[in-house]
């Protein structure tokens, strides 16, 4: 795979409580596979640092597989991820498929079907605002204080799942949007758990003043709730939750929502956070999880070398975390909040004093291998160059 080719990824390395891992990687489509790479070379070090060894499969999806398997999601990329310890995606969809609304084939396909085939049912989106990069929101910076929420949307459900049809000729379309209790019991359950770690609260959002699947949502958490007596369980409808994200966002904590509704609340609250390209997330389901940015694969930048590859670092933060390697996701997050805090930053946070995407890989890589108290080679930060070598 020509992915890849600027890291130790082969090195391998073994000491003591080393681990191995056999990660699938599915860069996919525009500024994906870019970011992704960033993101193998931290884990590179990561391995280097704490003597472990990551295995790369590396897959097909999105218009990348449509154009060398006319398949959005070949077969042979369902088989590898069900085989893995993780996956670490990219982004799909190319501006070619979003103008021909004609097409059956589109690169968001493998997206959805992956999600269907490993049974990911939750995707999980935490969003926070980081201070140094606050003066990018549309909100002002007071009203930002104390934002941190967690939004569970779920995943195989829904509007964006359920049966589509269109007339023969071509008047009348109809997209269909089905619930079971059982689809909702498993991702509550979750959504309270991790309420029980944080504030305590969790809000469904819903509109079950119109429709019937949200009232099977609101009948079926409120069941649930009495299991979690210490959690508060707020049920709000869908534009009421839109109206306070903007107006205030600090009083969410625990968000926990359906496919569609999920999907639109969470691409608002990260563009509140000032910095949607540093969000990551997790999708977690019966299988193996799945470990993606939220941003999408910004075509008019792949091959720039510009897009933020912090969304997807963070992504695989999150994922050494869900493999249990709770100290190496710590370092990652440590040397990615140094970059934040030192202004190295990439295009769409600074446009005018910015750092390329490879550069900020390195940047975090170098600061993750660094022995604590080595100082940073402040002249080759200016040239752009390595902070350590
Ligand atoms: C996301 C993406 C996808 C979604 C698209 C690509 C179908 O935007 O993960 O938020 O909304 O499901
Ligand atoms: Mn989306």
């Amino acid at each position: 795979f020509p992915s890849h080719d600027n890291g130790p990824s082969t090195e391998k390395c073994k000491q003591l409580m080393s681990m191995t891992k056999h990660i699938v990687v599915l860069p996919g489509d525009g500024i994906g596979p870019e970011v992704t790479n960033q993101s193998l070379r931290v884990l590179d070090a990561v391995c280097k640092k704490f003597g472990h060894e990551f295995q790369y499969s590396f897959g097909l999806i999105g218009a990348d597989a449509i154009e060398k398997t006319g398949d959005p999601l070949p077969q042979a990329t369902i088989d590898m991820c069900k085989h893995a310890d993780a996956i670490l995606f990219g982004a799909v969809g190319e501006h070619k498929y979003d103008n021909d609304h004609h097409s059956n084939i589109r690169p968001e396909q493998g997206l959805m079907r992956i999600r269907k085939e490993l049974g990911l049912f939750a995707n999980i989106r935490h969003i926070v605002s980081h201070p140094s990069v606050a003066h990018l929101s549309p909100l002002r910076a007071s009203r930002l204080e104390n934002v941190n929420i967690v939004i569970f949307r779920e995943l195989t459900g829904g509007l964006y799942m359920g049966e589509r049809h269109l007339s023969e000729d071509g008047k009348i379309a109809t997209d269909t949007s089905t619930y079971n209790e059982f689809e909702i019991e498993r991702i509550s359950k979750y959504a309270f758990q991790l309420a029980q770690k944080r504030k305590r609260k969790v809000t469904l959002i819903d509109r079950a003043n119109v429709l019937e699947t949200s009232r099977l949502w609101r009948r079926t958490v409120h069941n649930m709730s009495s299991a979690y007596p210490d959690v508060e369980l707020e049920y709000m409808y869908v534009d009421t939750a839109a109206t306070h994200l903007i107006t205030h966002p600090s009083r969410f904590d625990v968000i926990l929502t359906e496919n569609l509704f999920g999907d639109i609340l969470s691409h608002e609250a990260a563009v509140l956070s000032g910095s949607p390209s540093l969000i990551p997330s997790a999708s977690i389901g019966t299988k193996t999880a799945f470990f993606e940015p939220i941003h999408g694969s910004f075509p008019a930048g792949k091959g720039k070398d510009i897009a933020n590859p912090l969304g997807s670092i963070l992504s695989a933060a999150g994922m050494l975390e869900y493999l249990e390697m709770y100290a190496e996701s710590a370092a990652i997050k440590q040397a990615v909040k140094w970059t934040l805090e030192n202004g190295f930053v990439t295009k769409d946070i600074d446009p005018v004093n910015f750092y390329f995407t490879s550069t900020i890989g390195e940047m975090i890589s170098d600061r993750i291998l660094q022995a604590s108290n080595d100082p940073v080679i402040s002249e080759n930060i200016l040239m752009r160059k390595s902070t350590i070598i």
